[in-house]
């Protein structure tokens, strides 16, 4: 039996480039693991069993456990890669990360599975096999194979780890009821169409890492952090969902250095000075009645790696 943890992920830039052919967009994407994270369980059936799925955690209701389950399709995946034919394994999902939230949770639990099972087969699958099959299953996986602080470039697949000084100090406000992200994506092209700048490749100006978030993430300045957040699909994610606002102003009433929506939403995230400072912001953001509980939690942490 082998037992992952993997983190959650916060965009602390998300540049959302014009849409391509291909339907995705361009990203200029700086992802952040925390410390908030699922563990997945990947336990020995007879061969030719097949891949059976369970869940546990406040939200378990809500994870579909069909073939549609990125854990699952992780699974399959790794064994089509090997040639293996009747692959059998029961993985168990113990969910911590909203579902649905904008924190690559679903991810989280495919580049889970993909350890998790390369270690109970014994396959010694490379890193840079594994962040290639992770890339098959969705934009979000590979980072969460790497985990740390990195830029995704393409559709936030391609990745370069960044350096990071010390610890951050994050509040995740879990709304009710998650956001679909191809619907937040179309959101933001339609706001773009709406004002009149286009949504096309030709007509959003590439987007790139912000030299100052660079650095503030370089120097582990959390107030200059603060300062530099951004999420271009932030205002799709308020137009689907405008109680958001009241979200983000209540964390920043409560003393947060920066406030912005995680990925496509509809989580919203706080940077807060130190531990206690998170603290103090999950407690009031949980007292202010704006989200449906707020957790504090840390980062960056590893990506998705067996427990000993
Ligand atoms: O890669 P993943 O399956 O997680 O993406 C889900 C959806 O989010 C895509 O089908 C697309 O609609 C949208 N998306 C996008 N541009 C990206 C990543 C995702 O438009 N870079």
């Amino acid at each position: 039996m082998i037992t992952v943890r993997v983190p959650a992920k916060v965009n602390v830039q998300l540049g959302v480039g014009g849409l391509r052919a291909d339907g995705f967009h361009g990203l200029a994407n700086v992802f952040f693991a925390v410390a908030l994270g699922d563990e997945v369980t990947a336990s020995p059936v007879p061969a030719g069993e097949g891949v059976t799925l369970t869940c546990s955690g406040p939200d378990a209701g809500v994870v579909p456990l069909d073939d549609s389950n990125l854990a699952a399709r992780a699974a399959r995946l790794l064994a089509a890669h090997h040639g293996i034919a009747d692959p059998g394994v029961h993985l168990h999902i113990a969910k911590a990360i909203p579902v649905a939230g904008g924190m690559a949770g679903g991810s989280a639990d495919g580049a889970a599975a993909l350890v998790a099972c390369d270690a109970l087969w014994q396959l010694d699958t490379p890193m840079e096999t594994l962040l290639e099959l992770a890339a098959e299953l969705g934009s979000d996986v590979p980072f969460a194979l790497l985990g740390g602080v990195a830029l995704g470039r393409g559709r936030g697949e391609i990745l370069e780890p960044l350096p990071v000084e010390g610890t951050f100090h994050w509040v995740f406000a879990v709304a009710d009821g998650g956001l679909s992200t191809p619907a937040v994506f179309r959101e933001c092209d339609r706001l773009r169409e709406e004002a009149g700048t286009g949504s096309g490749e030709s007509d959003v100006p590439e987007p790139d890492a912000e030299p100052a978030l660079l650095a503030a993430l370089a120097d582990g300045d959390a107030v200059a952090l603060a300062a530099a957040l951004t999420n271009d699909l932030q205002p799709a994610a308020l137009s689907l969902r405008p109680a958001l606002a009241a979200t983000l102003r209540a964390g920043t009433e409560a003393g947060a250095l920066g406030a912005l929506v995680s990925g496509s939403g509809p989580t919203c995230a706080f940077l807060a000075k130190d531990a206690d400072g998170a603290a103090a912001v999950a407690e009031a953001l949980r007292a202010s009645g704006t989200c449906r509980t707020a957790h504090a939690t840390y980062g960056p942490v590893p990506g998705a790696g067996v427990l000993a």
